[in-house]
């Protein structure tokens, strides 16, 4: 499975801390945003990354991550999204870098408590279609919002007035090669954007799409009020936890050797 890290977008929520530079470079607490979804990945198991973004600062990016030594990656790509169309569009740039693979997606402001491993085994199993993760929030008007029924997402509306239910679907989807050919179906929406919700529901109505709600907290960081909700969560509990592996307790020593 590849990864692809989604960090264009112009931030202008966050103006002016966005005003000289990118959204995804702001700290939150001791590392820079875009830190915490390439672990997410990488803690997936997934180590063959694309990071999209865009803007006056997109250099910014390769100096600070070059090759990804921090995360332990000997190569990151790179793409540049012109202007700001959109998720989904942000997203057809990664087409020849995904090829026919099973892709991971995670958006550029999104912070997980723990990991996805569980998630990224599942969707392997599922062989095609899409997964999406839900969180139970009390905003639901802010995210796109999944209507869940029975074990079914039947539909999901993005920023709805009225939600019709209190599970935001999170920044991270799990999608098969045909995301490509849905991106090529879509119209912009009333803002002007090719959105991911869209996306989502194509794979509902053909039956493909399933859901797990996220273990562990979540949040995104592209307002005022979430960037400092990101920073007190990550400050106090931190982000990207890996659940302790059932082998993993004390290698075992063989009796007579001195430890
Ligand atoms: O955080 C989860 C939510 O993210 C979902 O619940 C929504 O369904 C989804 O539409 C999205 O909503 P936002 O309005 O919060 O998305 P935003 O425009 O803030 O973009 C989120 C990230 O996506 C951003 O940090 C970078 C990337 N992006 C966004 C746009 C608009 C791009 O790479 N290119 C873009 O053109």
């Amino acid at each position: 499975m590849k990864g692809i890290v989604l960090a264009g977008g112009t931030g202008s929520r966050l103006n002016p801390l966005t005003r000289v530079t990118n959204k995804h470079l702001l700290p939150i607490y001791e590392k820079p945003m875009v830190y915490y979804p390439i672990q997410t990945l990488v803690n997936a198991g997934i180590e063959e990354i694309l990071l999209v973004t865009g803007g006056r600062n997109a250099g910014e990016f390769l100096r600070l991550l070059g090759n990804g030594r921090d995360f332990g990656l000997k190569h990151i790509n790179y793409t540049y999204q012109e202007g700001e169309g959109g998720i989904a569009e942000a997203l057809g740039l990664a087409e020849y870098f995904a090829g026919d693979e099973p892709i991971c997606v995670i958006l550029g402001d999104n912070i997980i408590e723990n990991n996805i491993c569980q998630a990224v085994e599942n969707f392997k199993k599922q062989g095609e279609g899409a997964k999406i993760l839900v969180k139970e929030v009390t905003d639901a008007q802010r995210f796109g919002v999944a209507e869940i029924r029975g074990n079914h997402v039947i539909g999901i509306e993005e920023k709805p007035k009225a939600p019709k239910s209190n599970y935001a679907v999170i920044g991270i989807y799990l999608y098969d090669k045909t995301v490509f050919q849905k991106i090529r179906r879509l119209k912009p929406s009333g803002r002007g954007e090719l959105e991911i919700t869209d996306v989502n529901n194509f794979y509902i109505e053909e039956g493909k799409l399933t859901y797990e709600v996220l273990d562990g907290w979540w949040t995104d960081a592209g307002t005022f009020e979430s960037l400092l909700r990101a920073n007190n969560l990550v400050a106090e509990t931190g982000a990207n936890k890996m659940s302790p592996k059932k082998n993993d307790k004390q290698a075992k020593v063989p009796e007579g050797v001195a430890r």
